[in-house]
């Protein structure tokens, strides 16, 4: 099952539920391995993202299992401090487990991260904030090598932000010795959500969501039990089914509070919706205004992971349009596949500029990545006639149910085959 076949061309209704957050629920799991016993994630997605964190866990000693989407992680034996390449290279936040080796175990050894093919992508200043707690880090072929007698807190200024070092050092300091502080954090909600998750197994963390985050090591921490929030991104994206079949729906449990910057240009769009005791209405009939210039950044700015889903709603507004992607280096990869379907969008490095309201055609399309996947299923149920993406594992890393979910909003021919 590669491929997402869609015929599009029909307006949407009725209402969806949104999916636990990928992006909170995988450092929330390399969480649970800083505590010798069991925790537990309610609401967690079966995604494949999960299901590679699931596999280096079980690979680390862990013993995992699912009571439909509440995960259970034993990890009372997961003493082995080695991540083979086999999972590593399939998804980016594997390199945050280097922290919790190192804090588990006083040593570990991950191979290189891989994940989206989005941009470089370094590790520096993961590895530059391990070495602030005194890890000695090495780096050789494949492999990133950690050792230390013991972690020790440090003030660390990450040199930019980011989402995974601030990961990263946070999951290394809450069991070091003394205190660390955090400066230049990112604020993404999934910083908040792993700091409430820590905490509730006893951390002593101040200042999560703001760009100082300051925490007291404690000597170890107990089993951990939260649900997962729901996903910002999915929520983002399903906006923006609406916008781009100027359709009508209703999505259940969307977390509003963390979607202002995107709501906002939705709403610039054209876009209307109303928040109605937790479900949230949303209104695409009236989007028709391009956006003439729209640049992507760290929380809460616009968010990076909705800017290909952005362009493909844009493709299809009369007029002008400019995006500016200032996080990653090579995020328009869904472009080229969305001209193939008859968009007119012209990228020069970080610009993307889109000359909308051709209409799409259905053909066949490739996705290289999540969210430019998500962006293609997006112009696909906009299109006439029917187009083949190939590619859906990509898709799968992200959304649990995305062909279900448009199939339950009314597309009137989705499936993964
Ligand atoms: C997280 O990736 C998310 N992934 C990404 O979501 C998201 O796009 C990104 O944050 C930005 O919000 C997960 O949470 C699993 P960064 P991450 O470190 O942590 C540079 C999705 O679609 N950088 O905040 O890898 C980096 O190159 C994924 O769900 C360094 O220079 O992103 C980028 O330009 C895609 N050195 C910028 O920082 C480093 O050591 C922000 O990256 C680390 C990052």
């Amino acid at each position: 099952m590669n491929e997402i076949r869609v015929t599009g061309g029909n307006s949407l209704h009725g209402s969806i539920s949104i999916q636990g957050a990928k992006n909170s629920a995988l450092p929330m799991m390399a969480a649970s391995l800083l505590h010798r016993g069991i925790s537990v994630l309610k609401g967690c997605p079966r995604i494949s993202d999960v299901f590679c964190m699931e596999g280096i866990l079980r690979e680390l000693g862990a013993v995992t299992w699912w009571d439909d989407h509440d995960l259970y992680l034993d990890c009372t034996e997961a003493n082995k401090t080695e991540v083979s390449a086999e999972y590593t290279e399939k998804m980016r936040s594997s390199v945050i487990l280097l922290g919790v080796l190192l804090a588990r175990n006083k040593k570990g050894r991950i191979g290189y991260p891989g994940g989206c093919v989005i941009g470089r992508r370094p590790v520096d200043l993961h590895i530059s904030a391990l070495r602030s707690l005194g890890a000695r880090i090495t780096e050789g072929g494949f492999f990133i090598y950690g050792e230390c007698d013991c972690l020790k807190g440090n003030r660390i200024i990450l040199g930019k932000t980011s989402v995974g070092a601030t990961e990263q050092a946070i999951l290394a300091a809450v069991t070091s010795k003394g205190e660390t502080v955090l400066e230049n954090c990112a604020k993404e909600p999934e910083i908040l959500w792993l700091c409430r998750y820590l905490k509730t197994m006893g951390a002593d963390i101040q200042g999560e969501g703001s760009s100082v985050i300051r925490i007291k090591g404690v000597k170890e921490l107990s089993g951990g039990t939260m649900r997962v929030p729901s996903d910002r991104i999915v929520a983002g994206t399903y906006i923006c089914a609406a916008a781009i079949t100027r359709s009508e729906i209703t999505i259940e449990n969307a977390p509003i509070e963390e979607l202002e910057a995107f709501l906002e240009v939705y709403e610039k769009m054209g876009g209307q919706y109303e928040d109605k005791s937790g479900k949230l209405r949303v209104n695409g009939k009236f989007v028709c205004h391009p956006i003439h210039c729209l640049e992507t950044e760290a929380y809460p700015g616009f968010p990076t992971d909705l800017q290909s889903p952005v362009l493909a709603v844009l493709a299809t507004i009369p007029g002008q349009s400019h995006i500016r992607e200032s996080i990653f280096e090579d995020r328009f990869r869904a472009a080229k596949e969305l001209v193939r379907m008859g968009a007119h969008i012209e990228v020069k490095g970080a610009d993307a500029r889109i000359d909308g309201g051709y209409p799409l055609t259905g053909c066949r399309v490739k996705a290289d990545e999540l969210r430019g996947g998500a962006a293609l299923v997006l112009a696909a149920i906009a299109a006439q006639g029917e187009t083949c993406i190939t590619g859906a594992g990509f898709i799968r890393r992200g959304y649990e149910h995305i062909c279900e979910d448009l199939k339950a909003l009314g597309c009137q021919e989705i499936r993964e085959e």
